[in-house]
């Protein structure tokens, strides 16, 4: 949600006269930073730069492959792709959906150097045994943090349990800088990769040679993009700090809440929750499973009430980019016909949860036969 105190930190930037990368951006990086409790944060354009970014900046050899969920959004893969490397799509475990690193396990090859879970919800992919993973076939680590601002594991920031955390900002995630993303890392020299390559290549950014920190001559040495968060973005971002963890408590009430009318228990049959109520999880979503082939009757009554769900996501071993006759993943098909995600946002009222709780009573209870597209 963004508001009065995201405009007026808008307007402070417009009054500045400088929009473009600067001071409000190294603002957001070093509380974003802090905030992990990480050594180096580097702020970039969007959660996929965040990735293609942070994948090439481990210098892997092109072509080498990369462990990922198959249930994950399409910016996973795409910067996989884009940074010169193949996704090996994994199954997921059925009632966390995060990756199932068993599975993973059976598809590590000659050429798998690193493994890329996703911290599906908000929830976290276990450390550990990610490690573990990792150190058996020495794969580098790099989080899918997109869903994962603001929890933790173990007291640990998540995005900062491996080589390099990747978080997305845009308009839906718990912090928004309405687009923008993040790279945190231990590594210096993988920060300072991420830092060059976000500005074209070049040696420093404008507001370093404006304020004369650097230069006005630069050399480019090395490839680089269009990845920089402006400092109107990071402004919006920093004025949603200050109120992030209201909003991270509500975003957990509300999931108190349908998890007491749709949790086990509850009564209401084909209803089955993958999302866990839990203080150390900031939720991105909340999803439940629906059993019975009836998802989309589901889907479609509560569009009839004027709710809207999602699904999340269409697995991208189905996707035409990535389809292959052989690769099949019994499981995370399965689990697609029945996931829905539920309205969840930090300005919903405890009213308004109630409807969506009602709603889907009601509309479980009917013969449903519509079709969602
Ligand atoms: C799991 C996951 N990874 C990456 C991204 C990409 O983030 P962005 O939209 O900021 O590019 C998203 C965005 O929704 C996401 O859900």
């Amino acid at each position: 949600m963004v508001g009065e105190t995201e405009l007026a930190a808008v307007a402070r930037v417009f009054e500045s006269g400088w929009l473009g990368q600067g001071d409000v951006t190294r603002a957001f990086e070093a509380a974003v930073r802090e905030r992990l409790g990480v050594a180096h944060l580097v702020a970039v354009s969007s959660g996929t730069a965040a990735l293609h970014l942070a994948l090439e900046a481990l210098g892997l050899p092109a072509g080498s492959e990369v462990l990922l969920p198959s249930l994950t959004f399409v910016a996973t893969p795409q910067a996989v792709l884009a940074a010169g490397l193949v996704p090996v799509f994994c199954e997921v475990d059925p009632w966390t959906l995060q990756i199932d690193l068993s599975d993973a396990a059976q598809r590590v090859g000659p050429r798998t150097r690193a493994i890329l879970p996703v911290h599906y919800g908000g929830a976290a992919c276990p450390p550990e045994e990610v490690r573990a993973l990792a150190a058996r076939h020495d794969l580098r680590v790099v989080e899918d943090a997109a869903h994962a601002f603001g929890s933790s594991v173990d007291g640990q920031a998540l995005g900062t349990l491996g080589d390099a955390g990747c978080f997305s900002f845009d308009p839906i995630k718990s912090l928004t800088c309405v687009e923008g993303g993040a790279v945190a890392t231990s590594s210096g020299a993988l920060a300072a990769r991420v830092r060059q390559r976000r500005v074209l290549g070049m040696p420093a950014d404008g507001w370093s040679r404006h304020t004369g920190t650097k230069g006005w001559h630069y050399d480019v040495s090395d490839r680089g993009y269009r990845a920089h968060l402006p400092n109107v973005n990071a402004a919006i971002g920093l004025a949603q700090l200050a109120t992030f963890d209201e909003a991270r408590a509500r975003r957990q009430a509300i999931v108190r809440r349908y998890h007491r009318a749709l949790g086990e228990g509850s009564g209401l049959p084909g209803i089955r929750p993958v999302t866990q109520p839990s203080d150390a999880v900031c939720p991105f979503t909340y999803v439940v499973r629906v059993a019975g082939g009836r998802r989309d009757g589901l889907m479609t009554g509560l569009r009839a009430r004027g709710i809207a769900t999602a699904v999340e996501y269409v697995p991208n071993h189905v996707h035409s980019l990535f389809a292959r006759p052989e690769l099949t993943l019994p499981v995370t098909e399965g689990v697609f016909r029945e996931i829905l995600s539920l309205p969840l946002h930090a300005g919903l009222t405890d009213g308004e949860v109630d409807e969506v709780i009602e709603a889907v009573g009601e509309a479980m209870a009917e013969p449903i036969t519509g079709e969602c597209s």
